[in-house]
């Protein structure tokens, strides 16, 4: 026993002025439902959160969507309704998740909103009043069919290094080069096919160099030390001016003074947190926007939750313009890494790449909060979801060890003494051991640490179970004499289940309600560790947690797979990117049916299929089409070897124009569909068909 009873409560009495904390999750792209790694994010703040609230603090935790940006405008486009209508019912699917998991909002608001169109104007005009905003002209691809220009994700042509055809304005997924998208060759839009061409336009660019030592300070005590060295690179290298226009037609706020230039995304998305805020406190009167952002606000703190892959804006672009804007910077950005599952990034083709409510439709939420919570560590490694050890973890730790002691010990009370807790503790010292593990484990959360608090709970969680067993009051419990023992051996054992809960309520504050009611206790706070509950009625038990069992998992794997939402286009171009920022949008608008009509499609056989050396992903295949033969150079390699596609029937375009690559010339394009890698599926007519037929 580290310290005495009385001592624990000594402490308690010491005044405290409770903290007053403005917490925020990064907000999440209005593009698509969401998923694990979201998940990731909202459980770690939620639970940092809910720690802060239940040690008496005063938190304020908002979101919001993100909405802006030409990947909205052109999803809307492509289902035919306006932004508005598709960012309102994404934000709805997301505000329903969210609550699902138990994450503890105040307010999940949008970045299209008046509140923060005003504040990223008054930003904006503060930066240009402080002369740090500066133009200059850009040269772009623009599709001058879509009449836009094209960010580089939207332009596809073939590799400069290695040629291979429709690759992506960035790098190339066969060799792996990186370049820029006017060095590809044969560029054509995503979007309408179209070949971009180079325009210039002017952008409006914040300059971020004179922030430079400002933010070398900052950062040195604002977030964790990998990402202030990484960030540290940066800053050595010299801050260069950022873009943060875009041309219209785009998805968001006018730059003020013009009339066809727009704030890039990621300018007015930080501003969305402060939007959020500012619209919850026009409901409620308890904290004032200026006393968390005022440039000299003290003794309030801001706390940012984010991804490793948006340090930068957070940690560079968001506290200079801050700082220039007149407001304070925040107090910390607490940055964790990426989910992975079972070791490899989540994926649509393994089914892994989870969506919020297909893992509803299989699991409790609990389990996943109880796993993350396992995991994290407060550093930026990447968490794995390893799935057979989530079974093992969540069955051994939660039901096996924490919900255990409680179904142990409540029976006996329930029915031998009417559900009466006794008068006193038979083991004070064992309470009074669990009491002393209350700042520990408080500094554990307070740090990031839940790994490690939960590693401590469950350790106390082993002590309370050796107790119980040791006592056995089952055994105890068949002399009628030995009743007052049964009574208060099941009393010290729900005590100590009372402070396992204390500890473990951040994280599973759903399970904490129910014992609550059980215990029939109100909302339990951080103190109630260190007071015992004693001469009290409870009510009859009902259990907290059932066991996880590996085929519900295999079940949502599978559902995974299948998620239309996820379904790739069927396209010869067999493109698909797992869980790629902002590629993971449709990008192709809808055609009519004459575009469609142009497109002839014929029944082709395999004839000879071959490896193309020198091509990563490439197969050269010699085509039957009834009345001729063709060559076609097809990127399926990673899918099929090329022995067992001879004889194959597939589809094939047929009037796509000749394309010259490094190897020969591509006549035509065979039609598959799927994510890539062992997952692409070569489209095969039924039986009967004839090579020459055309596909109607
Ligand atoms: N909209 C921006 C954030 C703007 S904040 C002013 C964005 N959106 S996002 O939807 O792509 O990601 C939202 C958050 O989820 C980010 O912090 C990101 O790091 C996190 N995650 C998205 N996928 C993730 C995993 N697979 N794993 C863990 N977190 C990841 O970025
Ligand atoms: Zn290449």
């Amino acid at each position: 026993m580290r310290y005495s009873r009385a001592l624990v409560k000594q402490v308690d009495f010491q005044p405290v002025m409770p903290r007053r904390i403005f917490v925020t999750s990064a907000l999440p792209y209005a593009n698509g439902q969401i998923h694990l790694g979201h998940l990731l994010e909202h459980i770690q703040t939620d639970i940092w959160v809910r720690f802060q609230r239940m040690r008496g603090n005063q938190v304020i935790y908002v979101c919001a969507d993100d909405t802006h940006g030409t990947a909205t405008m052109l999803r809307a486009e492509a289902e035919g309704i306006t932004p508005e209508t598709y960012i309102d019912r994404l934000r709805a699917d997301h505000v329903r998740d969210f609550q699902r998991f138990q994450i503890s909002h105040d307010n999940y608001y949008s970045t299209h909103s008046p509140e923060n169109r005003e504040l990223a104007e008054f930003m904006y005009n503060a930066a240009k009043a402080a002369g740090r905003i500066t133009t200059s002209s850009v040269q772009q691809l623009y599709d001058p069919e879509k009449k836009l220009f094209l960010a580089d994700r939207f332009v596809r042509g073939a590799c400069p290094r290695c040629k291979t055809p429709d690759q992506p304005g960035d790098n190339c997924d066969a060799c792996g080069a990186t370049y820029a998208a006017t060095d590809l060759e044969a560029p054509r839009s995503a979007l309408s096919g179209a070949t971009p061409v180079l325009r210039e336009s002017e952008h409006y660019f914040f300059d971020v160099a004179p922030s430079t030592e400002l933010l070398r300070n900052w950062l040195a005590s604002s977030t964790q030390p990998e990402v202030a060295n990484k960030l540290k690179e940066w800053l050595d290298a010299g801050l260069k001016p950022w873009d943060i226009s875009r041309d219209a037609p785009y998805f968001g706020f006018l730059i003020p003074g013009t009339t066809d230039k727009y704030f890039y995304v990621w300018l007015d998305a930080p501003i969305g947190y402060m939007a959020s805020l500012r619209n919850l406190l026009s409901r409620r009167n308890d904290f004032t926007f200026e006393e968390f952002w005022d440039a000299n606000a003290t003794g309030t703190e801001v706390h940012h939750f984010v991804g490793k892959d948006i340090i930068n804006f957070h940690c560079l672009f968001w506290p200079a313009l801050l700082t220039v804007s007149g407001f304070r910077r925040p107090t910390r950005v607490h940055v964790h890494g990426f989910v992975t599952v079972d070791g490899t990034k989540m994926s649509k083709s393994r089914g892994t790449f989870i969506e919020a409510g297909t893992y509803l439709e299989h699991l409790r939420p609990e389990y996943l909060r109880y796993y993350y919570a396992a995991k994290l560590n407060g550093t930026v490694d990447d968490i794995d979801i390893n799935l057979d050890d989530f079974v093992q973890r969540v069955n051994s730790d939660l039901v096996g060890k924490l919900v255990n002691i409680a179904s142990r010990c409540a029976g006996f009370i329930s029915k031998q003494f009417s559900g009466r807790l006794a008068p006193s503790l038979p083991e004070p010292a064992l309470f009074d051991e669990l009491a002393s593990a209350a700042d520990s484990i408080a500094a554990c959360y307070e740090a990031d640490d839940t790994a490690r608090a939960v590693r401590e709970i469950m350790a106390l969680a082993d002590r309370a179970n050796q107790y119980v067993a040791q006592a056995a009051p089952w055994t105890l419990a068949k002399d009628p004499d030995r009743a007052p023992e049964v009574q208060a051996i099941c009393t010290q054992g729900l005590n100590l289940f009372r402070q396992l809960l204390v500890y473990i309520k951040p994280i599973l504050p759903a399970v904490a309600e129910a014992a609550e009611n059980f215990l029939n206790v109100p909302p339990l706070a951080w103190t109630d560790a260190s007071t015992p509950l004693l001469n009290h009625a409870i009510n009859p038990y009902a259990p907290l947690l059932t066991r996880l069992e590996r085929a519900a998992i295999d079940r949502m794997v599978d559902a995974s797979r299948a998620t239309p939402s996820q379904a790739q286009p069927v396209a010869g171009l067999a493109t698909g990117t797992d869980d790629n920022k902002e590629s993971n949008v449709s990008e192709k608008s809808t055609i009519s049916i004459d575009d469609f009509a142009k497109v002839q499609l014929k029944v082709a056989r395999i004839l000879e299929a071959s490896a193309v050396e020198g091509a990563d992903k490439l197969l050269q295949l010699r085509l039957d089409l009834g009345d001729h033969q063709r060559t076609v150079f097809s990127g399926i390699k990673s899918a099929y070897d090329p022995a067992n596609l001879v004889g194959r029937l597939t589809v094939v375009v047929a009037n796509l124009a000749p394309r010259k690559m490094r190897f020969g010339t591509s006549e035509g394009m065979v039609l598959a569909a799927g994510p890539g890698g062992s997952d692409i599926f070569l489209i095969a007519p039924d039986t009967g068909a004839q090579p020459g037929m055309d596909v109607t």
